[in-house]
């Protein structure tokens, strides 16, 4: 029998439109850009705004311009998984809200909550729904609203997030492009330096937890910062040796866009120069389940049919991994 893959035939991507730049930040609190830029690489973010819109407003832009891409009928969408951090409610899930909303009426759909890792844990897993041959059609979509959660006053996080959203197509193909191999870790021992203290079932929200302000994102930057540079840098090693591939196999790194020098630090150790690397956190800041299917979408017409892609990611949880993807077309 023929072996499936499941190809990325497609990628789209949106950020709203307000910007809110380092100069912006100044006046919120006590930073600078010359900080900003040198510690982080950030150089501004895109902020929803509005009354009542979530991260299903961010994903079902970003879906429909894909189906628009695609030349997909809502209706032929077998499985739409979203990653999100930033849900639009508790429940239902993020996902039965976008299919909804886009009239992908033959969906089923679900959330995967991996932080920052969520995007390639639900690429991984919606690639198994295409290789068993049971689906034609799965959208993945990584977004969240950092901005809900983010303290505007605490001045070690506020500089590094941002909102924004990305979809791919994912489709069987028989001559072995797509999602070739992935590899994902995760260590719940992470959870006390990165997350956020009440709202959840342990400690749902009462006045107190939110005077204390418990509905932030929480996190002990430079202890993350350590394990992200070696997991996100092990990682793609690791995948890198178990495909045989070398660095001049390596077309593009797709790293999660969390801190400019948590990326440099991989493409180093896969021994990749800066040209084969994805970036983009000057423009978008961290915006979690988002920041690869940014990537991917802001660096298409640069991709080419039997790319080798690696695509690894680091975040909260701890959760860390990394993904070979054969790029499946050429630039349209
Ligand atoms: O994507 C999910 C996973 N998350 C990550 O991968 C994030 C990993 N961590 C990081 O990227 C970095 O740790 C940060 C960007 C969050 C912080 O950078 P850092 O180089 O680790 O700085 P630090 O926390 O060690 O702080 C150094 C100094 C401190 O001052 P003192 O104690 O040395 O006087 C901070 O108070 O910088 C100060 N500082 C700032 N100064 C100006 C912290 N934030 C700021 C700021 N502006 N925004």
């Amino acid at each position: 029998m023929t072996k499936l893959t499941a190809a990325i035939t497609g990628v789209s991507g949106y950020v709203p439109d307000y910007i809110l730049t380092n100069k912006e930040l100044e006046t919120m609190v006590d930073t600078n850009d010359e900080w900003i830029t040198s510690r982080t690489g950030i150089k501004e973010r895109h902020i929803l705004k509005g009354e009542n819109l979530g991260t299903s407003y961010m994903a079902v832009k970003a879906v429909n311009d894909l189906l628009k891409k695609t030349n997909t009928k809502a209706e032929e969408i077998d499985l739409l998984i979203c990653a999100t951090t930033t849900p639009d409610m508790v429940f239902p899930a993020t996902a039965n809200l976008i299919t909804d909303e886009i009239g992908a009426k033959n969906a089923f759909g679900y959330d995967i909550q991996a932080a920052c890792s969520g995007f390639i844990f639900a690429l991984a897993t919606g690639a198994q729904f295409i290789e068993t041959g049971k689906y034609k059609k799965v959208v993945i979509v990584g977004g969240d609203k950092m901005s809900s959660i983010i303290d505007y006053t605490d001045r070690a996080t506020c500089i590094i997030f941002g909102d924004g959203a990305g979809a791919v197509m994912l489709e069987p193909n028989t001559e072995g492009y797509g999602v070739l191999d992935s590899i994902l870790k995760a260590d719940g021992s992470g959870a006390a330096f990165l997350h956020q203290k009440a709202g959840g079932s342990r400690k749902p929200a009462t006045e107190e937890t939110v005077r204390n302000r418990e509905h932030y994102v929480y996190q002990e930057g430079t202890t993350v910062f350590k394990f992200a540079v070696k997991g996100m840098a092990d990682v793609s090693a690791e995948i890198m040796e178990r495909n045989n591939l070398t660095a001049d196999d390596v077309a593009w790194l797709v790293p999660h866009q969390a801190n400019k020098r948590i990326i440099d630090a991989t493409a180093q150790r896969m021994n990749v120069g800066p040209e084969k690397v994805m970036l983009n956190i000057q423009k978008y800041g961290n915006t979690t389940s988002g920041t690869i299917p940014l990537c991917l979408w802001d660096y298409e017409n640069q991709l080419h049919k039997g790319d080798n892609l690696i695509i690894s990611a680091f975040g909260g949880g701890f959760t860390w991994g990394a993904l070979y993807v054969k790029w499946a077309y050429d630039p349209k």
